[in-house]
C-alpha cells in the first residue's frame, strides 16, 4: 500500500505547509505570526529502511527471575529503530500475541492514517494477523513505539526510534540510549490485575499506600515521601533502564575527556523519574526530540511519554551510578558509567543516590526553544484563533480519570480547523500530576519566556497545576490527546482532537 509522507499529503491537497499555516487569514504575508515548530520537513532520501517486529509473548530475565510478558523480537526494549531523516521507514508488524495490537510512532508527526490509535486511524491488528507501517521520516530526534492497545504498553511493548539529522550539529564522541520503565507484568500479575487492584481500592487512599507487602525490589529511601491523598499510584516491584534491575546493570563505557550523548526516554506507564549522573553534569540539547538552547543542571525530571537529550563531559574518572529515582514510589532504575581507565573496579552499590539528585533541577522554565521560530506573545497576530480549556480530574472515589469531566470513550472530540494557532489551557484539578500527550504536532509550551521549547507531552502538575501550550494546526486527521499513565488513558483521560471542515 502506498502511504504518503506530510510533504506529498500537502502537496495532494495543493496546500503547502506555508499556505496552510497561513489558512483562511491571507492578508498576513508568508511566516508572520504564525511560527513554525522548526523542524524543516526532511527530503527524502531514498533510502528504504526496513524492519519487522514481531509483537509476541516472551519471557524476561529481571535480575534472577524469569518473567512471562510481550515485546518485540523478543527483547526488552524492542529493538532499536535508527533511521536518518528523510529514509522511509517501512515496518512490518507481525502480531503473534493472543489479541489485537497495533503501534504509535510516539513523537513523529506523520499522515494521520498511520498514527497507530486503535479505532480512531486504524483498525486493531487482530493476534495472527501482519500490518505494515510505511511512512518518510520527517525530523530527526529521539523517539520511541509502543502500543496504542489497552495496558499493553505496560509490557514490553515499546522500543526506542532514533532519527538521525542528515547533518548533525552537536559534537560527540558515544552515543546511549536509556529507556526507563516501570515493571511489574509478569512479576506481580499482569497490568489488568494492577488497574482491577486500583479499581476496587477506589482510586483514593494514600498515594502509595497499596504498596504495603508488594516486596519492593528497590529498597530506597526518600522516594515515598511525597504521597499525598487521593492519588492512588501503581505500585512496581521493579525499575529498570534498558531492560535490566539493579542487580544487573547496563554499563555505558566512556573514555577520559569525551562528551557523550545520552537520549533519555521515558516510556513508563505510571513513573515519573528523577535522573542524575553521579560526579557529572548534564547539558540539555533536546527536549522531546527537539532542539533547546542548551541548559546545565546537576538533574533532571521525565515524565512518562517524554524525552531528552543531554550530553555529559567525562572529566571525572571512575564507575559512577546513573540513577533513575521514580517519583512518590520506592526503589530506583541504574546504569553504570564506566571509564575504560578505572579498570575492573567495582560499580557503585545497588541503591547508591548521586547527591546531583538534590542538585540543580530542570524545570519548563529553563527550556528554550532552538528549533525556529516562536510564537509571539498574543497581539494583533499573534493571538491563539481558538481556545480549549480543559481541566483534568478524577481518581477520587471511582478510579476513573477525565478531561473536563468526560471519561473516553464517552467524550466529545475537541474541534480544531485548519490553519488554526490553537492554545490548550491545562488545568489540573486533581492529586496526581499527568503527562498529556499530543499526537501529530509539536506544541510550543507557553512558559513564561516568550520562547517555550517546542513539545508533544508535558508534565501537568498535581494541586492545581496548569500548563498552556500553543500549536498550530497544520496536520488534518483524528489525533489523539491523552494522558502518558496507561492506567488513567485506560480509564479516561483522552480525547480525539479533530479537525473541522
Ligand atoms: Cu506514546 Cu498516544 O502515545
Ligand atoms: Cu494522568
Amino acid at each position: 500500500m502506498k502511504r504518503l509522507n506530510r510533504q506529498e499529503f500537502l502537496k495532494l491537497s495543493g496546500m503547502s505547509a506555508g499556505a496552510l499555516a497561513l489558512g483562511g487569514c491571507g492578508a498576513l504575508s508568508s511566516g508572520d505570526g504564525r511560527p513554525r515548530p522548526g523542524v524543516p520537513a526532511a527530503t527524502p532520501t531514498g533510502r528504504l529502511r526496513e524492519y519487522t517486529l514481531e509483537a509476541a509473548p516472551m519471557e524476561v530475565s529481571l535480575g534472577g527471575r524469569t518473567a512471562r510478558t510481550w515485546g518485540y523480537e523478543g527483547g526488552l526494549p524492542g529493538p532499536e529503530l535508527r533511521v536518518t531523516e528523510g529514509d522511509t521507514l517501512r515496518v512490518r508488524l507481525k502480531n503473534r500475541l493472543p489479541e489485537a495490537t497495533t503501534i504509535h510512532w510516539h513523537g513523529l508527526e506523520l499522515v494521520n492514517d498511520i498514527d497507530g490509535v486503535p479505532d480512531v486511524t486504524q483498525a486493531p491488528v487482530a493476534g495472527g494477523e501482519d500490518f505494515t507501517y510505511e511512512f518518510e521520516v520527517p525530523h530527526a530526534g529521539s523517539y520511541m513505539y509502543h502500543s496504542h492497545v489497552g495496558l499493553q504498553l505496560d509490557r514490553g511493548l515499546y522500543g526506542p526510534l532514533i532519527v538521525e539529522p542528515k547533518k548533525e550539529d552537536l559534537s560527540y564522541d558515544r552515543e546511549y540510549t536509556l529507556a526507563l520503565d516501570d515493571w511489574l507484568d509478569g512479576v506481580d500479575g499482569a497490568p489488568e490485575d494492577a488497574l482491577e487492584r486500583l479499581k476496587s481500592s477506589g482510586g483514593g487512599g494514600m498515594g502509595g499506600g497499596m504498596m504495603g507487602g508488594m516486596g519492593n525490589g528497590g529498597g530506597g529511601m526518600g522516594g515515598g515521601m511525597g504521597g499525598g491523598m487521593g492519588a492512588a499510584r501503581v505500585p512496581y516491584p521493579i525499575y529498570l533502564i534498558n531492560g535490566r534491575t539493579g542487580d544487573d546493570p547496563a554499563t555505558l563505557k566512556v573514555r577520559r575527556n569525551q562528551r557523550i550523548r545520552l537520549r533519555l526516554l521515558n516510556p513508563a506507564s505510571d513513573t515519573v523519574f528523577r535522573v542524575a549522573v553521579a560526579g557529572h553534569g548534564l547539558t540539555v540539547t533536546h527536549a522531546d526530540g527537539l532542539p533547546v538552547e542548551h541548559v546545565d543542571v546537576d538533574t533532571l525530571r521525565i515524565a512518562p511519554g517524554e524525552r531528552y537529550d543531554v550530553l555529559v563531559e567525562t572529566d571525572n574518572p571512575g564507575v559512577w551510578q546513573i540513577a533513575a529515582v521514580p517519583e512518590n514510589k520506592d526503589g530506583l532504575a541504574r546504569a553504570v558509567l564506566r571509564y575504560e581507565e578505572s579498570g575492573e573496579s567495582s560499580p557503585p552499590a545497588r541503591d547508591a543516590r548521586p547527591q546531583e539528585l538534590n542538585g540543580r533541577l530542570l524545570s519548563y522554565e529553563d527550556l528554550r526553544n532552538a528549533a525556529g521560530e516562536s510564537f509571539p506573545e498574543d497581539g494583533p497576530f499573534g493571538g491563539p484563533e481558538r481556545t480549549h480549556e480543559l481541566t483534568l480530574s478524577g481518581g477520587m472515589g471511582e478510579y476513573v480519570w477525565t478531561i473536563d469531566g468526560q471519561a473516553y470513550p464517552d467524550a466529545e472530540p475537541l474541534p480544531i480547523r485548519r490553519g488554526e494557532r490553537v492554545r490548550f489551557k491545562l488545568n489540573n484539578r486533581s492529586m496526581m500530576a499527568h503527562p498529556m500527550h499530543l499526537h501529530g504536532h509539536f506544541f510550543q509550551l507557553q512558559n513564561g519566556t516568550g520562547n517555550g521549547p517546542f513539545k508533544d507531552t508535558v508534565l501537568v502538575d498535581s494541586h492545581m497545576g496548569g500548563v498552556t501550550f500553543d500549536f498550530v494546526a497544520d496536520n488534518p486527521g483524528d489525533w489523539f490527546f491523552h494522558c502518558h499513565l496507561a492506567y488513567h488513558l485506560e480509564t479516561g483521560m483522552a480525547r480525539v482532537v479533530s479537525y473541522e471542515g
